[in-house]
């Protein structure tokens, strides 16, 4: 391959020319070549590696492109970024670093370009490209990572008990690129990964969520999934997904596994959507079932209230990955409250009320309830499957006709209060709340349309029953 190909954005003859002019060395390394090799698509990062200072290339670079950059330093990891044309560019100093055992944080020395390409996290990712004048292109690959891949393998260029050890969160970026790339982990480093799993609670959440994020991002999220629970990453992370693995049996009654369903789920979920909370409720919807779960003998296992429970357990899980508690965190409390409300309409007759239902309580969400819930299905009875299918797109069409007549979506009551309170002369008190609550149920079950005049009318009669008078 030609890899001058890869170096054809105009950064990189500045940078060519700045490590001339600093009569050092640098190489583009990590990401941004694996990604050109992959053909990923165009790279929005580059990593530059200097032999000298980074923070000195990074200004000089600066100086030498047209439109002058700031430059960010970093003087404690003796880094440095620019942006250029939407494109963040770092810049380090080539090193031998070694780890502390309870940090993550480094001890850098100065070192070669094969001592910085020695403590990358994978062959993969220590694939380097000359940028010098004389040797332009030119690619250093120590540790076969071209061939890795070929071979869609993801491996340590050291002992993989090193490579982890110094820097856990590479357990999660293993499991992570697996995902995305659809590549294998090397055995020995999956077993490193399952020795050292212990080691990820020294890595703060945000960076664990980020790499989540990304596994969820995935065109198959299983794949990773599985990977950290089989590693035992995942009892540590998030020990609410585990403990719905595993399927009971009482007198010959067996539940399903809802482990392995969810996963299913989520995989289904994201050949129909990209929004990633709509994944998280995926992931999430059924956690609420492992402290809810009891057997009774006349009816077999139950999951009785595991919508509220798990809602409630979104929120604390959130706060515990230091996740957003925010508009986000309460779309995916809703999503897994409300998880089976379709379900329970699609197996009775789907009627009118039922569905105006749905659309009052899930407002805007409706739809990505419905997708939640068609992703939901995973029995293997082809029969049911259709039926589901078939019932849901039943609900699908009722959710346009009713919203369509009834306008329920984000309902707003025909008659306010004010207009209660001036027609029978009331101050504010319970009666009205009593007035608004019967003409709004009115409306959810068809009794009325949505409309001011009908329920003026019921308000009139309604007022009456409460011994009300008109005012003149
Ligand atoms: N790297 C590493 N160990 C880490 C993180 C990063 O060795 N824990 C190295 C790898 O060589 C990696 C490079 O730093 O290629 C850049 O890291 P980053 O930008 O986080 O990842 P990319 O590999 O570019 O991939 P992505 O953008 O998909 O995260």
């Amino acid at each position: 391959m030609n890899y001058k190909k890869a170096l054809q954005h105009p950064i990189f003859k500045t940078v060519s020319q700045s490590t001339k002019e600093l009569n050092i060395d640098s190489y583009v390394i990590g990401g941004f070549v694996r990604d050109f090799i992959l053909k990923r698509g165009s790279a929005k990062d580059i990593d530059i590696v200097a032999i000298g200072s980074g923070i000195a290339l990074a200004k000089q670079v600066a100086k030498n492109l047209p439109n002058k950059p700031k430059v960010q330093v970093f003087k404690t990891y003796g880094t440095a970024m620019l942006r250029y044309d939407d494109i963040e560019v770092e810049f380090v100093g080539a090193r031998k670093e070694s780890y502390q055992e309870n940090s993550r944080n480094p001890i850098v020395e100065n070192g070669s370009l094969q001592d910085d390409q020695n403590r990358r996290d994978f062959t993969i990712n220590a694939l380097a490209l000359n940028l010098s004048e004389a040797n332009f292109g030119e690619l250093l690959d120590p540790f076969g990572g071209i061939q890795d891949l070929e071979n869609k393998l993801i491996k340590t260029p050291l002992d993989p008990d090193i490579t982890y050890s110094d820097d856990p969160l590479r357990m999660m970026r293993a499991i992570r690129f697996a995902t995305q790339l659809g590549f294998k982990i090397e055995e020995e480093s999956l077993n490193a990964i399952s020795r050292n799993s212990e080691r990820i609670k020294i890595i703060t959440n945000e960076r664990i969520v980020v790499e989540l994020n990304k596994i969820l991002e995935s065109k198959k999220p299983s794949t990773g999934f599985l990977l950290l629970e089989k590693t035992g990453l995942l009892n540590r992370i998030l020990p609410e997904l585990t403990a719905l693995k595993g399927i009971d049996e009482i007198e010959g009654q067996r539940h399903k596994d809802n482990f392995y369903h969810t996963l299913e789920v989520v995989d289904n979920i994201s050949e129909n959507t990209d929004n990633l909370w709509l994944r998280w409720a995926a992931l999430l919807h059924d956690i609420g079932k492992a402290p809810t779960k009891r057997f009774y003998k006349r009816t077999g296992w139950t999951f009785h209230g595991h919508e509220f429970e798990g809602s409630k357990m979104v929120y604390h899980l959130f706060k515990r990955l230091k996740m957003p508690l925010n508009d986000k965190m309460k779309f995916v409390q809703k999503m897994v409250f409300m998880s089976s409300r379709p379900i329970v309409l699609a197996n009775d007759e789907v009627t009118d009320s039922a569905v105006r239902r749905l659309v009052f309580d899930a407002g805007d969400y409706v739809d990505d309830l419905m997708t939640l819930c068609e992703a939901d299905i995973t029995t293997k009875n082809p029969k049911k499957f259709k039926k589901y299918h078939n019932n849901f797109k039943i609900v699908r069409e009722k959710i346009v006709e009713v919203e369509a007549r009834d306008h329920v979506r984000n309902f707003q009551p025909p008659i306010s209060g004010e207009e209660i309170m001036n027609t029978f002369n009331l101050k504010p008190s319970k009666e009205i709340g009593i007035i608004k609550e019967t003409i709004k149920e009115a409306i959810l079950e068809g009794d009325i349309p949505n409309e001011h005049e009908a329920a003026y009318q019921l308000m009139l009669k309604e007022g009456k029953r409460l011994g009300l008078t008109i005012q003149n």
